[in-house]
Order: C-alpha cells, then sequence, then structure tokens
C-alpha cells in the first residue's frame, strides 16, 4: 500500500494582519504529529502573489508547488458567506492538479466559524475531480483562541481542537492512502470530451456534451 504522506496546506487569506497563519501553523503542526508531511502554500508568498492576475510564471511555481501532492487541505476565513476571492481564484488557476486528490477544509470566521465558507468550497472542488473529506474542523472567533506562534490557549479548548483534528486526520489519511493507490493502479487520464486545460465541452458546436448531460441526469 502507498502512503499518502505529502499534504499541502492552502491559506485562503491574504489580508494584511490576517489570522489565517495561526491557524495555518496550528493545522500544519498537528498533521505532522498524524505522521503526515505538510507544506504550506500561502497566497501572499511574493513567488505566488501574481497569480492573482493571472501571470503565467506565477502560474507555473503554483502548479510545481502542488504537483505531485497527495491531499490538500485548506485552512480559509469566511468573507460574506464564501471563500475570499483570492482563495478562488488560486483554486481556479490549475486543474490537473487537483485531480483524484481528497482535500480536508478548516474554517473560521465569526459566529458561523467558516462552515458556509467550507460548503462553498464543496461545490468549487467537486468540479475540480476531488473529494473534500466530510469531517472539518471550525474556528469562531480564532482571534481568542490562538496566540501569535498558533498555539490554543485553553486547554480545554485545545483538547477539544486535537479531538476534532484526530478524527479528520483518521479520514485524510484514508483517502490520502486509498488516491494514491488508485492514481498508481489506474492514471486518473482526462475522458475524450476535455480540452487540454481541463475543462468539459459544454456541447456548442456539435461537441459531445449533450449525450454526456442526458448520461449524467439518468446516472443521478
Ligand atoms: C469583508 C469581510 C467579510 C466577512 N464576512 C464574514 C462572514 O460572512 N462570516 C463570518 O463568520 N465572518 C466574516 N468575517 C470575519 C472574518 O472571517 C474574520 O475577520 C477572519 O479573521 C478573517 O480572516 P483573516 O484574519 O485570516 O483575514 C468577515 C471579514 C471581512 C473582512
Amino acid at each position: 500500500m502507498t502512503q499518502g504522506n505529502r499534504i499541502v496546506v492552502i491559506l485562503g487569506s491574504i489580508r494584511e494582519g490576517r489570522i489565517n497563519d495561526r491557524v495555518a501553523a496550528w493545522v500544519a503542526g498537528q498533521l505532522s504529529m498524524h505522521g503526515f508531511a505538510p507544506e504550506i502554500l500561502d497566497p501572499a508568498d511574493p513567488d505566488l502573489l501574481h497569480v492573482q492576475i493571472g501571470d503565467q510564471a506565477a502560474v507555473a511555481r503554483l502548479r510545481q508547488r502542488m504537483a505531485g501532492a497527495d491531499g490538500f487541505v485548506i485552512v480559509t476565513p469566511e468573507y460574506n458567506h464564501a471563500e475570499p476571492g483570492t482563495l478562488k481564484t488560486l483554486i481556479d488557476s490549475v486543474t490537473a492538479e487537483w485531480w483524484a486528490r481528497p482535500v480536508g477544509l478548516i474554517g473560521y470566521g465569526g459566529i458561523s466559524g467558516g462552515l458556509r465558507a467550507i460548503e462553498a468550497l464543496r461545490v468549487i472542488l467537486a468540479e475540480l475531480h476531488t473529494v473534500t473529506i466530510r469531517d472539518t474542523l471550525s474556528f469562531a472567533s480564532p482571534w481568542r483562541r490562538f496566540d501569535a506562534a498558533g498555539r490554543i490557549t485553553d486547554p480545554d479548548d485545545a483538547a477539544a481542537a486535537e479531538a476534532a483534528m484526530a478524527v479528520f486526520a483518521h479520514r485524510l489519511r484514508w483517502w490520502a492512502d486509498a488516491l494514491a493507490d488508485a492514481r498508481v493502479a489506474r492514471p486518473y487520464d482526462r475522458p475524450d470530451d476535455e480540452d487540454a486545460d481541463g475543462h468539459e465541452d459544454d456541447g456548442e458546436g456539435g461537441g459531445t456534451g449533450g449525450a454526456r448531460s442526458a448520461a449524467g441526469a439518468g446516472g443521478a
């Protein structure tokens, strides 16, 4: 069995003074404790920032950082009931790097704890051929919970978060290993009706989209 250890932890916020670093530091530490090899991918990294304006050199660097990962964990705030626009742009900037990978979702925010951002991301990530992990972590008012080094200050709060992380990591482990095996056994290739960028033919101009839609409706 293959071990799918390489997990890229993607931050959602590039805001100055963001709290994202603290939450992501805690998440990366926890993933290490559960046997994964986490790597932080920060959209505010100067090497990646110009992904936001479609700079192709920056997009190539982003692809390189994501290539060959066994899975992803997105740690994101909620902005107006969804993920930040910067995160959406980053997600939209790559295609095949996502395919057949598990994605764990960890949110934070006001009283909603980022849950609506998490659920919004599931729809987007399904389009990119990922499997989102059912179990999530959610932090309401993280500024009251995390210190500057990414530690959860209250012991009871820390214990509860670690228990939730144990479940999350258990599920991520199953999917990361299972999909690592599956990709070796059978490469996740492109069906005939996808173009080189991984975008499905929309059926206009006599393509196969109509037939595919009909089959999709029948199989739902
Ligand atoms: C423009 C904006 C919209 C926000 N909308 C929500 C929201 O809909 N729900 C929520 O729980 N928190 C919301 N918040 C609170 C943020 O999730 C919170 O400030 C968080 O710390 C932002 O993450 P960051 O500090 O890493 O950038 C919003 C914050 C901003 C700046």
